[in-house]
């Protein structure tokens, strides 16, 4: 059994970050990238991972933007040897937990329109198909699914300082 905790993504993780990223998607994020959002102000980032001789194996990572109530994710894999234990579940849900605390509402992102497993995984914890992005991915020319969910109890109120979302 695989025992995992979710901390917060930093440097010393993105080694093992950028294999995965190789690893998960035809056209991979370089390590600038991961390097802005590490240090842009609308992005949170996440491992789960385990402990081994007192350093972190990653075995899952998740980016997404916050601003004010809506919440885009970015990026989300999990390393093959780890894949079907629920460990991208888990870090999804720790994800709507995290940005219900902080007022988040709407929830979107891109999945390609082949990724089955990805878009059985959204559908899991509540995400619905909203519409397409035709030949969104330029790599391959494939569409792109927009899929959405409203997780939170002020899709049509403000919370604290006029958070204003939906009209
Ligand atoms: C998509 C991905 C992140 C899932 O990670 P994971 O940790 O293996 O997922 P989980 O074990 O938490 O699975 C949760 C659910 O996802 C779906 N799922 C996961 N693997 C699946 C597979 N091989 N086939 C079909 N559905 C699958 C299922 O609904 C599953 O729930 P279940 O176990 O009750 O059937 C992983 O396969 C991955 O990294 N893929 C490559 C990168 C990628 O496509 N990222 C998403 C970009 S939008």
């Amino acid at each position: 059994m695989v025992r995992w905790k979710i901390r917060e993504m930093t440097r010393d993780h993105l080694e093992q970050v950028m294999e995965i990223e190789r690893a998960s998607f035809p056209t991979p994020w370089t390590t600038s990238m991961f390097l802005y959002e590490l240090t842009s102000p609308l992005s949170f980032h996440f491992v789960a991972s385990k402990r081994e001789n007192r350093s972190d194996i990653v075995l899952c990572y998740i980016i997404f933007w916050m601003f004010r109530g809506e919440v885009h994710i970015l990026n989300l894999a999990t390393h093959s040897a780890f894949r079907k234990l629920g460990i991208a579940h888990s870090l999804l849900l720790f994800t709507l937990d995290f940005c219900y605390r902080r007022g988040g509402i709407l929830y979107l992102l891109e999945v390609r329109k082949g990724n089955r497993t990805a878009i059985n995984l959204y559908q899991k914890v509540g995400f619905a198909s909203w519409g397409f992005r035709k030949k969104y991915y330029a790599d391959t020319g494939e569409d792109a699914i927009i899929m959405g969910l409203f997780y939170g109890d002020q899709a049509y109120g403000t919370k604290g300082d006029e958070q204003t979302l939906l009209p």
